[in-house]
């Protein structure tokens, strides 16, 4: 999917040695110094202006409710680009703009079950062209000549040549600003801003203590960091929508997390004000931690994990035979739908020696598996404490093993934070039937057809 696009990121390797360096070089922007000083204040100050755009349209909506799918794309963009290069795109500004402009006697919507319809700023540059680069690989997905199509397009199309010159010389200009801060002598880590600053400060440092020039402008890192927009934006995104879906249809959730979160950030209801960033990053609401897991587990937005296997192997009975690709899907039996039948005698001789207690993760209520209930991640601890435990089920959302996601952290911590934020400020309300689909669609993610949210705004 993604080989035409960041052809030198860890994304689209074999597990071999250049891997291993390119998941070493990018590992400090994962670390629990990063995403509590970089990354969740910029989360914090992106997620403000999501929720000045929803104030006023809340405001200007009358009631009515309004799609939220373009909002939460571009929201999510701006979001992973603030992390990764530290500038936002501009798109949630000007639509901000837009309607703080808007004439007098605009008006949403006249019918009471009609959605308000807000009209929409145009795209910045730059949000067209990398937008457009990251859809891009859409192409080789639907093509018969798959990955040889997308190649085609981005060298020969010339709207998609365009966005390509524009996406690299955004990069160019993010690795030369880095470059400028972190070579001035004065400058430290604590100026780090984004996880471009992060890589172009460490190979600063290194190089002046090696007495060398700096390599920090190279093919794999534009493609690892184009590569957080690739696999964060539209992943993230397509949970949200899923998440706003599940709290609008289960308003007793809702109601519940938001309690949940006055009493985690106590501090921040006594002042009247959102949680600060840091207290986001590091305090935990074990309820909003299940709620999050739930929406991941029916939200299914990764469809599944792909591995080959590199020998002979025999699972349950059936033969795989070396270079089978085996896909194990993110949905289904044991996960939202009962488990299938599983005759003991067949698994390993080391599985079957392994006793129940034991497990790696537990068994969930197998009859409510289809329901979004975000207790079945909850248990109470010796103390008689309420807790998240992250292995009540068998998850695998994010992959696992040596190749499971690397931004599972990150994707996390945006969740934390752009929920806490909305359940703060906004009561999400039902919306009209006809405007509440389940139908889903199925593109580089598993995302809902419609997300329409009717927003009241919170008081305290
Ligand atoms: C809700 C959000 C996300 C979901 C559901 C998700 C899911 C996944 C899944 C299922 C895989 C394949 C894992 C496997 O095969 O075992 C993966 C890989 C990956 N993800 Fe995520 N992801 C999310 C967000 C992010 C973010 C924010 C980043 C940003 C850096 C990211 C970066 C990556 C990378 C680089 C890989 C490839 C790792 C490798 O090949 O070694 N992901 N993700």
């Amino acid at each position: 999917m993604f080989v035409g696009t960041i052809p030198h990121a860890m994304t689209v390797m074999r597990t071999n040695d250049q891997w291993r360096s390119n998941r070493r070089l990018m590992a400090d922007t994962m670390s629990p110094q990063f995403l509590r000083n970089v990354a969740a204040p910029q989360e914090r100050a992106t997620f403000m202006s999501m929720i000045d755009l929803w104030k006023s349209k809340a405001g200007l909506a009358q009631g009515h409710a309004f799609e939220a799918t373009q909002d939460v794309d571009q929201i999510m963009v701006d979001n992973i680009m603030s992390i990764a290069f530290g500038s936002s795109t501009g798109i949630i500004d000007a639509q901000i703009k837009l309607l703080k402009n808007l004439p007098e006697y605009f008006e949403p919507s006249t019918h009471s079950t009609e959605p308000a319809l807000f009209p929409s700023a145009p795209n910045p540059a730059v949000y067209d062209a990398l937008t457009k680069v990251a859809w891009s690989s859409e192409i080789g997905l639907k093509s018969p000549f798959g990955r040889h199509h997308h190649a085609f397009a981005l060298k020969y199309y010339p709207k998609l040549r365009k966005a390509v010159q524009i996406r690299d010389a955004f990069i160019t200009e993010r690795l030369q600003a880095a470059w400028k801060k972190f070579n001035d002598l004065q400058a430290s880590e604590d100026d780090v801003k984004s996880a471009c600053d992060l890589i172009v400060a460490r190979e600063v440092f290194l190089a002046r203590k090696q007495g060398r020039a700096p390599d920090y402008d190279s093919p794999i890192v534009r493609d690892e960091l184009f590569g957080f927009l690739l696999a964060g934006f539209d992943t993230t995104a397509g949970t949200i929508k899923w998440g706003l879906k599940y709290l609008t249809k289960h308003q007793d959730v809702q109601q519940k997390l938001r309690d949940s979160l006055r009493s985690t950030f106590k501090q921040a209801k006594a002042d009247g004000e959102l949680p600060q960033a840091e207290d986001m990053a590091t305090l935990r609401t074990p309820y909003l931690d299940a709620v999050l897991e739930e929406i991941l587990r029916l939200g299914i937005t990764a469809q599944g994990n792909v591995r080959v296997a590199t020998q002979d192997v025999e699972l349950l009975g059936y033969h795989i035979p070396k270079g089978t690709d085996v896909l194990t899907p993110n949905s289904g039996p044991s996960l939202s739908a009962p488990p299938m039948y599983v005759d003991e005698s067949k698994r390993s001789k080391t599985s079957q020696a392994v006793a129940p207690e034991d497990r790696w993760t537990g068994d969930w209520d197998q009859t409510t598996l289809g329901e979004f209930r975000p207790e079945r991640w909850l248990r109470n601890n010796a103390q008689g404490e309420m807790e998240f435990d992250s292995r009540a089920g068998p998850m695998q959302t994010f992959g696992g093993g040596l190749r499971g996601c690397f931004g599972r952290k990150l994707a996390m911590l945006s969740l934390r934070i752009f929920f806490t934020m909305l359940i703060w400020s906004f009561e999400l309300q039902p919306v009209p039937d006809e405007l509440d689909s389940w139908a889903a669609e199925d593109l580089m993610t598993h995302q809902p057809q419609q997300t329409y949210v009717q927003l009241k705004p919170c008081t305290t």
